[in-house]
């Protein structure tokens, strides 16, 4: 069985029809164990219902380690949720959800966190009257919580560790600004480096480009891109230049389910895309 959905160095993402998640899924229910061995995220039959309402309904959706996905999709599509139903904070109403090997459906959201899925919300969590730097000292590993925080200082390793990260998503020369002072974009950057420090397995990132300016909407495209070296990320969007610029796979979201997956160019020419969402 050839491995699919890999991806080849660099950023050209080649796929074949016969490489979607959804093709290789046979009614051996061995499959569900297989593919989790093989995907970092699988979900299967996925469903989450409100008032008998489908917001999401996905047979199958595998992502591979260090990919990064995109989903798009019209509003209500289901987007968010399906972020709410991997990261735990909505028990799916069917189907089984396996991370790095192990079924995690029905896990509470903050062991879900715990085994290593990170989450940057559609509107970042940052601390105003903090400085850059103080902001990423609370991400620290075991600082979370007031308390722990008054405990003890940040060790230089852990300064060091700060600093690197500053530099590669461009905020050092902000270290010591107060966070108030930061722009949108800086603000996106400074929430997706607190994520970044928990070192998560799987980083869900919700719309990430909302109100940014082409050239901070680009400069995140080259981050999140760079960020596939150590992690597997998932990115929501719907800026269609933003998700040229990711180039990577993309999943189509449409009323709860998969309607079509492949690179944009591909999918640019689906004549049921372009109806759902792309013509629009
Ligand atoms: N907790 C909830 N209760 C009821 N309906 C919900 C809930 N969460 C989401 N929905 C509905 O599910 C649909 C999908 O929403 P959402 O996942 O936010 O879409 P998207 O992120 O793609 O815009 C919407 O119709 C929304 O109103
Ligand atoms: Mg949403």
């Amino acid at each position: 069985m050839p491995a699919p959905n890999s991806i080849k160095p660099g950023n050209q993402v080649q796929f074949t029809q016969a490489e979607r998640t959804r093709e290789y899924l046979g009614d051996d229910p061995d499959q569900s164990r297989l593919w989790a061995e093989r995907y970092l995220l699988f979900v299967k039959n996925l469903t989450a219902v409100f008032d008998g309402f489908k917001a999401v309904d996905i047979e199958a959706l595998g992502v591979e380690h260090n990919e990064l996905r995109v989903i798009i999709g019209p509003n209500g599509a289901g987007k968010t949720t399906f972020c709410d139903l991997v990261s735990g904070k909505t028990p799916p109403t069917t189907g089984q959800v396996f991370f790095d090997r192990d079924e995690i459906t029905g896990v509470q959201e903050v062991d879900i966190a715990r085994r290593g899925i990170g989450r940057k919300f559609q509107t970042p969590t940052v601390f105003d009257s903090l400085t850059t730097f103080e902001n990423l000292e609370l991400s620290l590993p075991g600082r979370q919580g007031l308390w722990s925080n008054l405990r003890r200082a940040t060790t230089p390793e852990e300064a060091g560790q700060i600093e690197a990260l500053l530099e590669r998503v461009r905020l050092i020369d902000e270290r010591d600004t107060e966070a108030s002072q930061l722009s949108h974009g800086q603000r996106q950057w400074l929430a997706i480096s607190a994520l970044i420090l928990t070192n998560p397995k799987l980083l869900l990132v919700d719309e990430p480009a909302a109100g940014l300016t082409d050239a901070e909407t680009a400069l995140t495209a080259e981050l999140l891109l760079e960020l596939r070296a150590d992690h597997t990320l998932i990115v929501i969007e719907h800026d269609m230049d933003f998700v040229r610029q990711l180039n990577s796979f993309v999943t189509v979201l449409n009323e709860g389910k998969i309607l079509a997956e492949g690179t944009l160019a591909e999918l640019q020419d689906n004549p049921e895309v372009i109806k759902a969402y792309l013509g629009r």
